[in-house]
């Protein structure tokens, strides 16, 4: 876990009306659940007196009861009634539950992980996603550490194997590139797929600066996109479960006018592709060993695996500025250093292309395009 940043955990839908949610995420048990007012709390689904679960108890005038003993805790976690002590008796301090600090935006659930703070940084959100867009949405657990997860969407070279019979048709196995950039804890990817026609590749130092927006977007510590057009998008939260297991949250954003039944219906209908698309994906990604993806693992990277290798390089750096109190490395400085740390092997054998087209990337206000890309989206 990169420590200090706002993590996507759960979607807002998944808290229960009235009663303690529990899920465990950010390896810990949590128990969620509203106050009178109707905010969210969040804390450590462990009672403070003799370590019962929490979030098997029920909400009471604005507090969290616990189901052993029945003391009660209000949403900054201090307990307020011990009825064993009699209903006059002060509560001590020290039963006290262990509280996190939680946000609800997008119709997800944040999580500050790290230290308390007076204010908070911005949710990592996409700013673009506003209310012209509606979207449906899948959620799958993994057996794989959350990291394990992102690489998979920042992988630009297994479509046509894990793929082949969906996203991955057509055979483009040839990865030219990718242009990779990293700015404000955020990585964009242009990826320029190919069939291989016997001519090498353009490695990633040779691309031409694209014009046209990223096909990817990940926004550390856990939320992703894929542009498939400028009114089309998937979105997905990677929620830390524990070092083995993540959950992953995928939605298919839709830009509509007035939105009617039909698009509700479109929505659902791509969110179950993106159920079958990720389930190809799970079948691997659930194998890879180590479970916790890291640079120094002994993992060989080839020039396709840019996107994977900028997050890694990131993530051990936002660790290490976190431990440190600093800011984290930005843009090509970050790039140099994946140029220097890493052994690309071949990527030194491409050529440049002329005109390379990227011809993978949406175009706005192509409508064939757009249609095309609904159906094939290029990595899921
Ligand atoms: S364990 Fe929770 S009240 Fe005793
Ligand atoms: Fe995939």
């Amino acid at each position: 876990m990169i420590p200090n940043q706002w993590y996507a955990i759960a979607e807002v839908k998944e808290i229960k009306p009235g009663k303690p949610t529990s899920m465990r995420r950010v390896g810990e048990n949590l128990v969620l659940w509203r106050d009178n007012a109707g905010q969210l709390v969040c804390m450590l689904d462990l009672c403070p007196h003799r370590g019962a679960a929490l979030s098997g108890g029920k909400i009471v005038d604005g507090c969290i009861e616990c189901p052993f003993h029945g003391f009660q805790y209000d949403r900054e976690g201090q307990g307020k009634f011990i009825p064993a002590n009699g209903i006059k008796a002060p509560v001590p301090q020290v039963f006290r539950a262990q509280t996190y600090t939680v946000r609800e935006e997008h119709g997800f659930v944040w999580l500050w992980y790290g230290e308390k703070r007076e204010s908070y940084p911005p949710l990592p959100f996409f700013d673009d996603l506003d209310d012209s867009f509606v979207y449906g949405s899948v959620a799958v657990h993994w057996r794989s550490h959350y990291t394990r997860s992102i690489e998979n969407q920042l992988d630009v070279s297994h479509l046509p194997f894990v793929h082949k019979n969906t996203i991955g048709r057509g055979n483009r196995t040839l990865v030219n590139g990718p242009y990779v950039t990293l700015e404000n804890d955020t990585i964009s990817v242009w990826v320029d797929n190919r069939v291989d026609d016997g001519t090498p590749p353009t490695k990633p130092t040779k691309m031409p600066m694209p014009m046209s927006p990223p096909l990817l977007i990940f926004r550390f510590p856990n939320i992703w996109q894929n542009r498939l057009g400028n009114d089309f998008r998937i979105v997905a939260a990677f929620a830390p479960i524990d070092d083995e297991n993540s959950m992953v949250y995928v939605r298919t954003y839709q830009r509509v006018k007035r939105p009617n039944r039909l698009h509700w219906w479109t929505a659902q209908i791509t969110a179950q592709f993106n159920r079958l698309v990720l389930r190809e994906d799970q079948k691997v990604v659930e194998t890879q060993r180590p479970k916790i993806a890291g640079l120094d693992i002994g993992e060989r990277f080839i020039p396709g695996d840019r996107p994977i290798a900028l997050f890694l390089i990131h993530r051990r750096d936002l660790i290490e500025a976190a431990n440190r109190g600093s800011n984290a490395r930005q843009g090509a400085e970050v790039v140099a250093l994946a140029d220097a740390e890493i052994d690309w092997s071949v990527a030194d054998e491409g050529e440049i292309r002329p005109n390379l087209p990227y011809d993978l990337l949406p175009r706005e206000g192509n409508r064939a395009v757009g249609r095309s890309r609904m159906k094939e989206p290029v990595v899921g």
